[in-house]
Formats: C-alpha cells, sequence, structure tokens
C-alpha cells in the first residue's frame, strides 16, 4: 500500500493549558497546571482548585508556536506503515511503551497517537519533559508536594502524575531523568501510587506512561547512567520511529502537507512544487528530520515568488549531509585510534591544505603539553627525537627557535 494515511488527531481532551512544554519556566509549569485542575479535573479533591487559583489564561498552542502542532500525521513509506501498523496493535493494552528515535521524528506524535488510539483516549495526554526541571525541582514536579514541604511550598500542589491520572504520562527524554528520580519512578511504577513530597498518604494512580528518548538507552544503562530495572519496566513495548532518511516516501507528502497547513496561515492560494525542487528534497538527509523539513517548507513560502516552490526558496544546512554519510557508513569509535580515524576522516571531508602540517603540529603540541611542556618526555612519549620535535614545535610556534 503506497498512499498517505492522514489521521484526524483526537478531540483535544484536555485544554492546550494541560500540555507540559518545553521552554517553559517552572514557574508558567506550576501555573499552568493549577489551570489544568481546575478545568480538566472538576472530580479530584479541591485541594488545587482552592489553593491554587488560576493565575493565567493560555490562548490556543497553534496561536502561539512557530511549528504547527500536527492535526493529522503523514504515514506513506512502508516503514511508516509498519509503525502505524504497530501502534495499532499495542495502543489497546496498558503496557508501558519506550519511543525512540532521533531528535524531531515525530516521538511525541507517535506517543499521542498511542493514546488517542487506547481505551484512555478521554483521559488527560500530560507530556513532561524530563530535561525541562533541575534536579532538585523534578521529584516535586512529577509526584507534587504539601504545603511547606520545602521552602517556597507556599501551597499544597499536585504533580504530573495526578494530572495524568485516568490517562497518559508522557516522560519526554527518559535519558535526562537523575538517577535519584529514576529510583522513585520505579517505585510508583510498581506501587502504582504516589506519595507527594512532604506527606506520608499514598495516592492511588492509574496512569499509562510512555517515555520517549533520542539516545540509545542501553549504552546508558551501560555506562551506569540509567538504571537496568527501570529501563526494563519502560521497555515493555519498543517503537522505534524511523529517521526521515529512512523512510524516503513520506518526504512529498509530508512536504505537500506542510505547504498546506502554512499556505493557509499564511492567507497564500495554491502552492505547487517544481520536480527540481522535489529533487532537492528528495536528496537531502534530512539530520532535523520532520521539524527541520517543516522549518524548510515555511520558510520557502515565506520567500517564494510565484505559485510553485522551486529548487532556490529551499535552505537547507549542508551539515548533516557528512554525519549522514558516516553514520551510515562509519561504525562507533570503540577504541582511540579508531576514534582518531574518525576524527581525520572529518578533517578530510573539509579537505584544506596543508593537513598534513597540520595535524602533525597537533600531535606534537598535544604530547608537549600532555608531558608539561617537557621536551625529553615529549619525545620519549612519541617515540621521535628531541630535534625533530624542537623542530615541529617551533613551526608551531609553541616554543622559540632561540636556544
Ligand atoms: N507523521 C507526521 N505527520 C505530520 N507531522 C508530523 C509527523 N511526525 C512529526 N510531525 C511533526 O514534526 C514535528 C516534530 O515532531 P515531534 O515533536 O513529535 O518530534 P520529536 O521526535 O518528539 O522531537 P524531539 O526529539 O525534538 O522532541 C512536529 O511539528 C510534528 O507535528
Ligand atoms: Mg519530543
Amino acid at each position: 500500500m503506497n498512499s498517505t494515511y492522514v489521521l484526524p488527531d483526537a478531540p483535544a481532551s484536555l485544554p492546550p493549558s494541560a500540555e507540559a512544554s518545553v521552554t517553559e519556566t517552572p514557574l508558567q509549569i506550576a501555573q499552568r497546571l493549577a489551570i489544568t485542575f481546575n478545568h480538566v479535573l472538576p472530580d479530584r479533591p479541591a485541594i488545587a482548585r482552592t489553593e491554587v487559583p488560576p493565575l493565567l489564561t493560555m490562548p490556543d498552542k497553534r496561536t502561539l508556536t512557530t511549528s504547527i502542532r500536527a492535526t493529522v500525521q503523514v504515514f506513506s513509506d512502508p516503514q511508516s506503515l509498519a509503525l502505524l501498523e504497530r501502534i495499532r496493535m499495542v495502543a489497546p493494552s496498558d503496557a508501558n511503551v519506550l519511543v525512540i528515535g532521533e531528535t524531531g521524528t515525530g516521538k511525541e506524535l507517535v506517543a499521542r497517537h498511542v493514546h488517542n488510539l487506547s481505551a484512555r483516549k478521554d483521559g488527560p495526554f500530560v507530556a513532561v519533559n524530563c530535561g525541562a526541571f533541575s534536579e532538585s525541582l523534578v521529584e516535586s514536579e512529577l509526584f507534587g508536594h504539601e504545603k511547606g514541604a520545602f521552602t517556597g511550598a507556599f501551597c499544597a500542589k499536585p504533580g504530573w502524575f495526578e494530572a495524568a491520572n485516568g490517562g497518559t504520562l508522557f516522560l519526554d527524554e527518559i535519558g535526562d531523568l537523575p538517577l535519584s528520580m529514576q529510583v522513585k519512578l520505579l517505585r510508583v511504577l510498581q506501587e502504582r501510587e504516589i506519595v507527594r513530597l512532604g506527606s506520608r498518604r499514598s495516592i492511588p494512580i492509574d496512569v499509562r506512561v510512555l517515555a520517549a528518548t533520542n539516545v540509545h538507552l542501553q549504552d546508558a544503562v551501560a555506562a551506569g547512567h540509567f538504571r537496568e530495572d527501570l529501563f526494563y519496566r519502560l521497555n515493555v513495548v519498543h517503537l522505534a520511529v524511523p529517521t526521515l532518511r529512512d523512510r524516503p516516501g513520506d518526504i512529498l507528502p509530508l512536504a505537500r502537507y506542510f505547504i498546506e497547513e502554512y499556505r493557509n496561515r499564511l492567507g497564500y492560494g495554491p502552492v505547487d512544487i517544481e520536480p527540481r525542487a522535489e529533487r532537492k528534497l528528495l536528496e537531502h538527509s534530512w539530520p532535523g528530520n520532520i521539524r527541520e523539513l517543516e522549518n524548510v517548507i515555511h520558510y520557502a513560502l515565506l520567500v517564494c515568488r510565484s505559485d510553485s516552490l522551486g529548487e532556490g526558496d529551499l535552505q537547507m544546512s549542508s551539515f548533516g549531509i557528512h554525519a549522514a554519510r558516516r553514520a551510515a557508513s562509519e561504525p562507533v569509535a570503540s577504541t582511540p585510534l579508531e576514534g582518531l580515524e574518525g576524527a581525520l576522516r572529518h578533517l578530510f571531508d573539509r579537505a584544506e591544505g596543508n593537513l598534513f602540517e597540520q595535524i602533525e603540529d597537533t600531535v606534537m603540541r598535544v604530547a608537549f603539553d600532555f608531558c608539561n611542556r617537557n621536551q625529553i618526555q615529549a619525545a620519549r612519549l612519541l617515540g621521535i627525537s628531541r630535534n625533530v620535535l624542537r623542530a615541529r614545535l617551533i613551526r608551531a610556534k609553541q616554543i622559540s627557535a632561540q636556544k
């Protein structure tokens, strides 16, 4: 099947204020959480409603953000259709899901889709970026706190788990969660209850947890930065979101979708894409994935002087090309010498003149510094004569030519 699936997004079961935004300050988050409680959870105990009045009202997110929050999802490439099928299979269960993918591949969109296809679709979907809080704040953000729990806790405040009760909690950038908090999260997932900071009373919660990461969590586990037991708890279902370069069949359907969205926003008439521009879109490696494509199309519409996007209207970054080529062709360095080889390949990519001399000077200079600027030791370290070392250090202006 090669048709484009256009899925209506679920009707907003929450006001936009119920969703955590990556760029918010803790104060804004606290304010929005207060609003969430006042608008979304009318049956919850009166604590939040009486003690935390709504401090501000947020306009619709669509009018605030420059990026359009997709109201439809485009799935056209066979890889995306396979992912869609997998989402359909796993969504109805209550299993925790780990969504893995590079930045901008649509991990949050996938998480929302899992929620929308689950029995919890009428409950809240709460998205929290674990990297957005300091270590001291993250506990009260996730689990809430009682009045007086810490300096500045002037009133009781429910956390994200309570806000997501009956629905889904999406923990974005889970790899950024401090180790101390990982233990507590594990306990909550096991016990299905939370204890607010400063309280002894446990509150039962009914939340499905979806987590996302753009790093290889297994590597973080191996390096001791992420708890293995928590990894297995979260990774009951594993959804890998492919990069845009690995699903080229989505590029043009997505481009057309973004053209429609942005031209409507900008009040333009119908806009087409020239065949050369299509080719340029298909040939790019898209290191920023769908978000990059969205930005490229938005910009192209702003600068386009006709009713058809041309090659020249598409401004793509070039830094991803070599990175993508390297990622595809080179294994990750496992020894320092392999790392050096990788670094050399980067330099060869740029192909500036005089390269050998620059590399040689760098080797001498680094060895010289490493040996606390002792020439005899540095020469011994490199296995060369002191005279050769001296000559190179003079050339690199590290020492003076005069004795
Ligand atoms: N299948 C899709 N159809 C339409 N738009 C999409 C699709 N997937 C992603 N997008 C859009 O691309 C942008 C990036 O998606 P999203 O925020 O879900 O990515 P992400 O993987 O969570 O990114 P990050 O790693 O930076 O948090 C959003 O504007 C989203 O609406
Ligand atoms: Mg995200």
